[in-house]
């Protein structure tokens, strides 16, 4: 096991533009010497997993069950993480002690570790742990009221037998180049009002069903009924989703059900949002169709900015991530 040494926070002596402190293999640095060492296979190969966690008030929102994803991708990669999960956590609550945060996310990263420059992850002794705790900047409130405007993809989502989008790994390039196809959409569109951006994509997989977005899950609602992908259409199964599904709907009287769909189901939808740590509860107001040339070719309106199941469901939410007893659970 690694000695997590401790480098005691020196949180007034750093500069305000040398924060937050970041943890790197048992030291918690100023960020501008917080490095990795380039023979890392999470940089040369993108081997390696992350978690990407909000606290509230001081929480740490849904810890266990971040452990529990993050150990299990470690196992799913073969890759061994060299403190327990307890350890982990502990890290956590040091970097948001030594960062004053109250409210804000934590970037947990875990790579293979320093290896040689072949492809096998075995020639890397011990994997390597990132903690940052930081800010987050939030969608205005307009937004969030306005609804975003989504582009459907046309790469499709990475099939589950090539790698399966269950494991939250450091190679985010299927998703990445999905989301490039908005960014590229909305930049030869010329749109410059934030609440317009094309930002997000819903990808679909090589049969044709709805997975997710670039960096979010994606629910439905018809007839006052929710749906959500299943993780056998290849989605990663988020904690903001399960969150959404296992506790918010009961709460809230909603039928929430896991079930595969197509575009017809999603256009067809009266509200679509989006759930993820970041982005926390989104409304869907439209979805495009391009042509990959810098051309709407299809435009279908779902609702005028977020649908009243939408605004309930993120109301509960807010009043539980503000309220006195932030789940940690
Ligand atoms: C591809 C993908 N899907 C879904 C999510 C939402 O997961 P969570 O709610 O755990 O943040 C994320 C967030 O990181 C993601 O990257």
């Amino acid at each position: 096991m690694m000695t997590q040494t401790s480098t005691q926070p020196r949180s007034t002596s750093t500069a305000a533009s040398d924060r937050p402190l970041v943890y790197v293999n048992g030291r918690m640095l100023p960020k501008s010497q917080a490095t990795v060492n380039v023979f890392d296979h999470g940089l040369l190969y993108g081997d390696g997993i992350f978690e990407g966690i909000r606290v509230y008030r001081g929480k740490i929102f849904k810890c266990r069950q971040h452990m529990d994803r993050l150990y299990g991708c470690a196992k799913q990669l073969f890759l061994e993480i060299p403190v327990t999960p307890d350890e982990m956590t502990e890290i956590m609550r040091r970097c948001i002690a030594a960062n004053e945060i109250i409210d804000g996310y934590i970037r947990l990263v875990v790579t293979r570790g320093e290896g040689t420059l072949g492809l096998n992850p075995f020639t890397c002794p011990q994997a390597g742990i990132v903690c940052i705790a930081d800010q987050i900047s939030l969608f205005t409130r307009e937004q969030y009221e306005a609804g975003m405007r989504v582009v459907l993809a046309h790469r499709p989502k990475t099939p589950i037998a090539c790698l399966d989008p269950r494991v939250k790994s450091l190679n985010y390039l299927n998703n990445i180049m999905a989301k490039v196809e908005a960014i590229h959409l909305s930049q030869a569109l010329g749109i410059t009002e934030a609440k317009d951006k094309l930002i997000e994509v819903i990808m679909l997989n090589t049969e044709g069903r709805v997975t997710e977005g670039s960096g979010d899950n994606i629910f439905i609602i018809k007839g006052g009924k929710l749906l959500t992908p299943p993780s056998e259409v290849g989605i990663l199964e988020g904690i903001t989703r399960r969150f959404v599904k296992n506790e918010l709907c009961p709460m809230l009287g909603y039928q929430c059900q896991e079930r595969e769909f197509g575009i017809a189901d999603l256009l067809g939808a009266d509200e679509v949002f989006l759930t993820g740590t970041a982005a926390e509860i989104i409304a869907v107001r439209e979805v495009l169709e391009h042509d990959g040339k810098g051309h709407i070719t299809k435009s279908h309106k779902i609702s005028d900015g977020e649908g009243p199941i939408t605004h309930a469901l993120r109301k509960k939410f807010r009043q539980i991530a503000t309220g006195d007893a932030v789940p940690e659970d």
